[in-house]
């Protein structure tokens, strides 16, 4: 059957009806939080996740997160141990994802945890997003909404250039204002873990729950957001360095390149156009026939460390061959 693309959606009233309209139908929708964009199904309806995982590409059936409405939906799904609680209280709605054990007879796919015995939780302030979460009265398992191990999505056309016909609709509400995807934490009774950088700064997370033990490890089963290649550009990334020429250059702060970051230094500003700068610097060095794009790294403070995370993913090491996708 061909097709004329995805249907978008205005996210207004109508809009988010027909998201919720479709995801209760077993539809695939991408959705606006304030980190990206996701890539939604109803999270009790295992063929609707499943779906996921085609539209993706993505090579095994890594664990998704599910996103509700308030943290008493979130006490219907999980247990909330260690310093679940004050997080919690702290931080959501937000660009925070909990790790948590999984209650019996949550009524989630067990597609959504992979079989672990834990689940991934966030619920999202983006407004659209809560409207559909309120309209549909599910929970929503919604991985970013790019194809496995291309960059995320910031915007509506980010989605339709990289995932099309395989989603059946996009909720548009323009960028994101985050921009890079979520902390996840894994609050336990013996601490707390730390198991991808995210839009929740570090330090905003010690002062409420204490010191966090970083596990980032790479290809942690637990974490495969930690894929050490991931959000990668099709044209080679690299860090640092001088420039040579032909290249095409992203750059953070004052100072001349193709694309900037941000032109004031600006971390905030950095985090929330970091994709769509790689998307751009993409574009560019397509049509250029640039052989490489070359990024400045930002400061390792706040959000800096979530960001410089996502480049060192997206890079390959000079001199080295690609790495496999
Ligand atoms: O900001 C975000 O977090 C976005 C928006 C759409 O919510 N979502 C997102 O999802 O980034 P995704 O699937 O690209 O990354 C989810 C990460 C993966 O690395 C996955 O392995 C990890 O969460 N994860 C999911 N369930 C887990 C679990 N039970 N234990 C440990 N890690 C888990
Ligand atoms: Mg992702």
């Amino acid at each position: 059957m061909s097709r004329a693309g995805p249907e978008i959606l205005a996210a207004d009233a109508a809009g988010i009806a027909r998201a919720a309209e479709l995801l209760a139908a077993g539809g695939l929708v991408a959705v606006p939080t304030e980190t990206v964009y996701g890539l939604a199904a109803d999270a009790t309806d295992g063929r609707a996740v499943a779906r996921i995982f085609a539209a993706k590409g993505r090579p095994a059936f890594n664990p998704l997160i599910v996103h509700v409405p308030d943290v008493a939906a979130v006490r219907r799904i999980a247990e909330m141990p260690g310093t679940a609680e004050a997080l919690a209280g702290a931080f959501w709605p937000g660009p925070m994802t909990l790790v948590l054990p999984l209650r019996d007879g949550a009524g989630l796919s067990p597609l959504v945890s992979a079989g672990l015995p834990t689940v991934a939780v966030r619920v999202p302030a983006h407004p659209a997003m809560q409207a559909v979460l309120r309209e549909l009265g599910r929970p929503v398992a919604a991985p970013s909404a790019n194809p496995s191990g291309r960059i995320s999505a910031t915007t509506a056309q980010h989605v339709i250039d990289g995932l099309g016909d395989a989603v059946d609709a996009v909720l548009d509400a323009g960028p994101c204002t985050v921009g890079v995807e979520s902390t996840i934490l894994a609050p336990e009774p013996g601490g707390l873990r730390l198991l991808r950088e995210g839009g929740l700064p570090r330090e905003a997370v010690e002062a409420v729950a204490g010191p966090s033990v970083p596990d980032l490890t790479p290809g942690r089963i637990e974490a495969p957001g930690q894929m050490e290649r991931h959000y990668a550009p099709g044209t080679p990334l690299l860090i640092g360095g001088r420039p040579r020429a032909g290249e095409v250059t992203i750059g953070f702060g004052p100072g001349a390149a193709d694309v900037t970051l941000s032109a004031t230094g600006d971390l905030v500003e950095a985090a929330s156009r970091l994709f769509a700068a790689l998307h751009e610097a993409d574009a560019l060095a397509a049509a250029r026939g640039a052989a490489a794009i070359r990024v400045t790294e930002v400061p390792e403070t706040g959000l800096g460390r979530a960001i410089n995370d996502r480049l060192r993913r997206a890079a390959v090491r000079e001199g080295a061959d690609q790495p496999d996708a």
